[in-house]
């Protein structure tokens, strides 16, 4: 055995030699044939200094054990040098190995300099889930960058959930300049369902994380969904639902309501049945918590579709005791306060973004839309998806949040994601939320949506 590869056998004495003088640690990888010894003196090589001689590493590269090209990859990386750039590039996408692959993409992503921006938003369309959160991960670093943010934000709806889980937990909680970015949707209410009391979960939503509520709120004791014990009680929790979404809405944003006056059947022929003036009674304290009142929009159902309330007036004729068949429901429309024009909020799109949320034609040009009432064996009171298009569309931008605090049967979780939305639903009732479940994944085949107990909801928050 020549004598200077005997220095060279890996002793205590030694191994500190080995790690510190170039030229011994080239001759070392190159001759000894004990893998292990290898693997041993890489791990420990530590600190390396600028000017130490990358040759035998980059050698190293192609060496046939993947742990030795792993240790070769993540040493190279200390030396954060642009020089490696296309190296570490050639590396992240030919090592047959995983774990090198990701290691080279970490390299790529330790040089910290943008000229790797381009090719690591390349690598987050890797078919390895572990390249491209290596490649997040990176990119992370320039989440300022434009470019960057759109890659990002594709990112979310990664098909594989152990990417969107991470860069939901990289991104959930906004930094000041994301919170203020108008268009910014929060990935962790992102295509979310919560089986849950609103009251109780909506403490849990960040301000201003919504672009547009559309809900119809339970009618007061008139299904059998309802519970409360008076209508001063039902006003009262309303009132709670509402200064919450008022909370959570971005500036200048809009609220749509969808109630009517409903009917609680008299008791017996002694007594009048009684109507309650919803709308009328829910708008006063909408203005008092800081809504601007916007539009009225008259939703119009076929007189044969609504229950027939002037058979009698049709025999008898006598005046006092005439009751029209009630035909309409309310839609509401409100702004969030705020000094801005509406052109504020538009302006704070990307052009592209604008241009692709524009109304088509066969638009409403009245405040009276004509629409059949949707009928559904499951679920009493839900909204057509034709009422539901018209307001996403005419309140909403491609890409926004939109929420419904009452989902029912989930149909603004529909109409949002045929129109390119995003949607966050509570929904109290255990058996109304496991068939919104089952219609969302099955019947309409949406993916990425993500269904919650209150439970999970919290804790997703809290993390
Ligand atoms: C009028 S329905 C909404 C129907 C819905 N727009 C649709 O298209 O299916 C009202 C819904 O609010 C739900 N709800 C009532 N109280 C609630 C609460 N405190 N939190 C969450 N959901 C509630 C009811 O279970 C019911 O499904």
């Amino acid at each position: 055995m020549n004598q200077k590869w005997h220095d060279l056998m890996i002793t205590e004495e030694n191994f500190s030699e080995i790690l510190t003088d170039p030229e011994k640690f080239a001759f070392f990888m190159e001759n000894e044939s004990n893998n292990g010894k290898r693997i041993q003196v890489l791990e420990k090589l530590g600190y390396l200094d600028k000017n130490f001689d990358k040759r035998p590493l980059l050698k190293l590269l192609a060496d046939s054990n993947d742990q030795v090209r792993f240790l070769a990859v993540k040493n190279l990386a200390k030396f954060s040098d642009f020089s490696l750039l296309d190296t570490f590039y050639y590396i992240s996408t030919h090592d047959p190995t995983s774990m090198v692959r990701r290691e080279a993409v970490s390299g790529l992503g330790r040089l910290r300099h943008k000229s790797a921006i381009p090719y690591l938003i390349k690598l987050t369309d890797d078919k390895d889930p572990k390249v491209v959160m290596q490649a997040i991960r990176a990119l992370l670093v320039f989440k300022n960058n434009p470019t960057v943010i759109n890659c990002l934000e594709k990112t979310m709806d990664h098909p594989n959930e152990l990417v969107r889980d991470y860069i939901t937990a990289e991104i959930a909680r906004p930094t000041k300049d994301t919170l203020s970015k108008h268009s910014y949707v929060n990935p962790i209410l992102k295509n979310v369902i919560v089986n849950g009391d609103v009251l109780e979960l909506l403490p849990y939503v960040p301000e201003e994380s919504i672009h547009l509520t559309f809900t119809s709120p339970p009618y007061y004791n008139a299904r059998d969904y309802s519970i409360y014990s008076s209508y001063s009680e039902y006003l009262v929790f309303l009132r709670k639902v509402f200064t919450e979404v008022y909370r959570i809405t971005k500036e200048g944003r809009f609220f749509v309501l969808n109630t009517s006056p409903i009917i609680i059947p008299r008791a017996s022929r002694n007594h009048s049945s009684k109507r309650y003036p919803i709308p009328f009674d829910i708008h006063p304290l909408l203005i008092e918590m800081g809504w601007e009142f916007i539009d009225d929009i008259v939703w119009e159902k076929p007189e044969f579709t609504v229950k027939n309330r002037i058979a009698g007036f049709l025999q008898h004729r006598k005046p006092l005791a005439y009751k029209p068949n009630a035909v309409t429901e309310m839609i509401m429309v409100y702004r969030k306060k705020t000094t801005r024009l509406l052109d504020w909020n538009i302006h704070q799109y990307d052009p592209k973004i604008v241009n692709d949320s524009k109304v088509k034609d066969g638009f409403e040009t009245t405040n009276v839309w004509k629409i059949d009432p949707k009928y559904d064996k499951l679920h009493s009171a839900v909204f057509p998806i034709e009422l539901c298009n018209k307001i996403i569309s005419y309140y909403s931008m491609v890409g926004d949040l939109v929420f419904d605090p009452f989902g029912g049967s989930g149909t603004i979780a529909k109409s949002a994601h045929g129109l390119r939305r995003n949607f966050f639903l509570t929904e109290i009732d255990t058996n109304y939320f496991a068939n919104m479940k089952e219609s969302i994944l099955i019947d309409n085949k949406i993916q990425n949506v993500t269904f919650l107990s209150t439970d999970d909801f919290q804790r997703r928050i809290n993390k």
